[in-house]
């Protein structure tokens, strides 16, 4: 739910250089955190990456994750739709198996851009792993988790938060909501 680490994490792929503010609105309910980010289009700064798919139409995003592992990441260009499950779940210490399915409706495109965005999802998976793998690895160096977290990582923040308590299973009203700017 960290929209930010795209920007460098998958720079030149998924997206680039933060260059456009955009708006992120996130609601926080007794199990759930969803977050909603509007106002991002293909950037016209010239470096490509996959937004070029999107036909310079804005881009609809929204991720919802459950309590306690599971996360549903949408992307709408338009009509197009990308959706994304991942389920995680921890198998010994320090070890986290995730299961990955997604689905696309490009229209008439949908089955030529289907390998294009297999191969790109790879990558993108194997540079999250890369990452993932080495603040594991400082992780198990220092002995404890020191995490400093920014305005681009609120959702991430309400996450762990929920993560941490549980699901608030006698407050079904409760919400929060958070509004945040930063560029992507
Ligand atoms: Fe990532």
């Amino acid at each position: 739910m960290d929209s930010a680490h795209t920007c460098f994490v998958h720079r030149g792929l998924f997206r680039s250089n933060p260059a456009q503010f955009i708006n992120v609105v996130i609601r926080g309910t007794n199990d759930r955190v969803v977050a909603e980010t509007k106002g991002e289009n293909q950037k016209k700064s010239g470096e490509k990456d996959l937004r070029v798919l999107t036909n310079k139409k804005e881009i609809r995003h929204v991720d919802e994750y459950h309590y306690p592992g599971s996360l549903q990441i949408d992307y709408w260009f338009g009509k197009s739709h990308l959706v994304t499950h991942l389920h995680v779940t921890p198998n010994d210490t320090g070890k986290t198996s995730v299961y990955i399915r997604m689905g696309l409706q490009f229209g008439f495109f949908t089955r030529a851009i289907y390998p294009v965005i297999w191969l790109i999802t790879r990558k993108v998976v194997k540079q999250d792993r890369a990452i993932l793998e080495n603040q594991q690895r400082m992780i198990s160096r220092m002995g404890k988790r020191s995490f400093h977290h920014s305005l681009a990582d609120m959702s991430a923040v309400m996450l762990s938060d929920l993560y941490k308590s549980g699901p608030r299973a006698n407050k079904p009203e409760w919400e929060q909501e958070e509004n945040v700017s930063f560029k992507l």
